[in-house]
C-alpha cells in the first residue's frame, strides 16, 4: 500500500488512473452482480460522492432546474446543490402514518412522485431527475427489486434522469434482505440516463479517503464528469492504496465484511433491545449505520423547537442524536441514532 512510483507523483487521467478505473469496475461487477462485465470507461473516481453528485447536477441540469429526492434524507447535497450548480432539490415528503396507499411508515409510491411532478409542473419548475439513496440515510430502507424498476420506469416516462447512491451497499448485516443494485438489472429503462454512485465511506468506514464513483453507460457524462477530475481528483498516492484495497478480495470477503457484518449485527440488537425496553418506536432495517426513532411522545406539545431543545438537552448531556429537521423530515419528533460504534461507546451514550 505504500509503494510510491513516479507516474502517481504526476497529473493523472481526470477521470482517475486507469488502474483503479479498472479495480472499481470489476468490484462493482462483483458485489453489484452485474450480469456482464462493468466497462472501466464508465467508471469516474473522484474526492468523495458529493463532488460526483455536484459535478453530475452541473452536467445533467442548467441552473434553475430541479431533482426529485424521497425527503428525509442526509442533507449534505441539498446544502451544496444549490450553491454549486444552483439546481433545486424538490422534496417529496414520505409519511411516518400507516394507511391504505402507504403499507410502511416512509414509503416511496410512484403515486407520490407522480404528484410532485405535477406540482412542480404547476410551479413551472423544470424536473431534470430523480435522486434515489438506496438504502436510504436515516431510514436505512432498502428497495426492493420491482420498487426500484418502478421508480426506473416513472423516470423514463417522464424522461428524467436517475442518480442513484448505492453506498450503503455493503453495509446489509441482515442477511435475509437482498440489496438490489441497479447494475444488477438484466436492461434498465433508460441506460443512458441512470446513473451510480458508490464509496467507501460508509462500507468500509474510511470517509478520510475521500473517495467517490461513478458509473454510467453514457459516455459523454461519464467524460463531462471526467473532466472535474481537475478540481475534484484524488491523489495517485490515495488512488493507489484504494486500488489494492479492493483488490484484496480474499481478506474483504473472508476477514472484513464476516467481522463487519457480526459487529453490526450484535451493535443493533444492542441498542434496538434497549429501545425495545423503553418503548421507543424505531424503523427496524437491516442495514446502514443508523437508527431512525421517534421521540413523539416525549415532545410536549409536538413541535419542532421541541424537538430543538431535545437535541440540546441531548448535547448537554454529550449524547449526539440528529434531529429529524436536519434531514427535512416534515413530522417532529424524529431523531437518527447512529448505531455503528464500539460496545463501550454504546454503553457510555447510554449511561448519558
Ligand atoms: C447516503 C449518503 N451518500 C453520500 C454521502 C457522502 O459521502 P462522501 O463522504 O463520499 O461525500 C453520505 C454521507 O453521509 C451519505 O449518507
Amino acid at each position: 500500500m505504500n509503494y510510491i512510483n513516479d507516474d502517481l507523483l504526476q497529473y493523472p487521467d481526470w477521470r482517475g488512473h486507469a488502474f483503479l478505473r479498472e479495480e472499481v469496475a470489476r468490484f462493482l461487477t462483483h458485489y453489484c452482480k452485474a450480469p456482464e462485465q462493468l466497462d472501466p470507461e464508465n467508471v469516474v473516481v473522484l474526492n468523495s460522492c458529493a463532488s460526483v453528485f455536484l459535478t453530475l447536477t452541473m452536467v445533467l441540469c442548467d441552473p434553475g432546474d430541479a431533482f426529485l429526492i424521497p425527503t428525509p434524507f442526509s442533507s449534505s447535497f441539498s446544502l451544496t446543490s444549490y450553491l454549486y450548480s444552483k439546481v433545486e432539490l424538490i422534496h417529496v415528503h414520505l409519511q411516518s402514518e400507516i394507511t391504505e396507499a402507504n403499507t410502511q411508515p416512509f414509503q416511496l409510491t410512484v403515486d407520490k412522485l407522480e404528484k410532485a411532478m405535477v406540482e412542480a409542473k404547476f410551479k413551472k419548475q423544470k424536473v431534470r431527475g430523480l435522486v434515489l439513496i438506496n438504502s436510504n440515510n436515516p431510514l436505512e430502507d432498502i428497495y426492493s427489486r420491482d420498487s426500484l424498476k418502478e421508480y426506473l420506469e416513472f423516470a423514463r416516462r417522464h424522461d428524467l434522469h436517475v442518480i442513484i447512491d448505492e453506498i450503503c451497499m455493503l453495509s446489509v448485516f441482515d442477511e435475509s434482505i437482498p440489496f438490489n443494485s441497479v447494475l444488477s438489472m438484466e436492461s434498465l429503462p433508460d441506460p443512458n440516463r441512470t446513473h451510480v454512485i458508490w464509496d467507501t465511506s460508509k462500507g468500509f468506514g474510511i470517509s478520510g479517503f475521500h473517495f467517490g464513483t461513478l458509473y454510467t453507460h453514457n459516455k459523454e457524462v461519464a467524460s463531462t464528469v471526467g473532466a472535474f477530475g481537475f478540481l475534484h481528483s484524488i491523489s495517485g498516492i490515495t488512488q493507489h492504496k484504494l486500488c489494492r484495497l479492493l483488490q484484496d478480495r480474499e481478506w474483504i470477503d473472508n476477514v472484513y465484511l464476516p467481522t463487519n457484518c457480526s459487529r453490526m449485527k450484535e451493535a443493533h440488537k444492542y441498542i434496538t433491545n434497549r429501545l425495545k425496553t423503553m418503548n421507543i418506536p424505531f424503523l427496524n432495517c437491516g442495514s446502514g449505520l443508523y437508527i431512525w426513532i421517534n421521540l413523539k411522545e416525549h415532545l410536549d406539545p409536538c413541535t419542532f423547537e421541541e424537538e430543538q431543545q431535545l437535541y440540546c438537552r441531548f448535547l448537554d448531556h454529550k449524547l449526539l442524536l440528529a434531529p429529524g429537521k436536519a434531514y427535512k423530515c416534515k413530522e417532529p419528533g424524529w431523531f437518527r441514532i447512529t448505531f455503528a460504534d464500539k460496545p463501550q461507546r454504546l454503553k457510555v451514550g447510554e449511561w448519558c
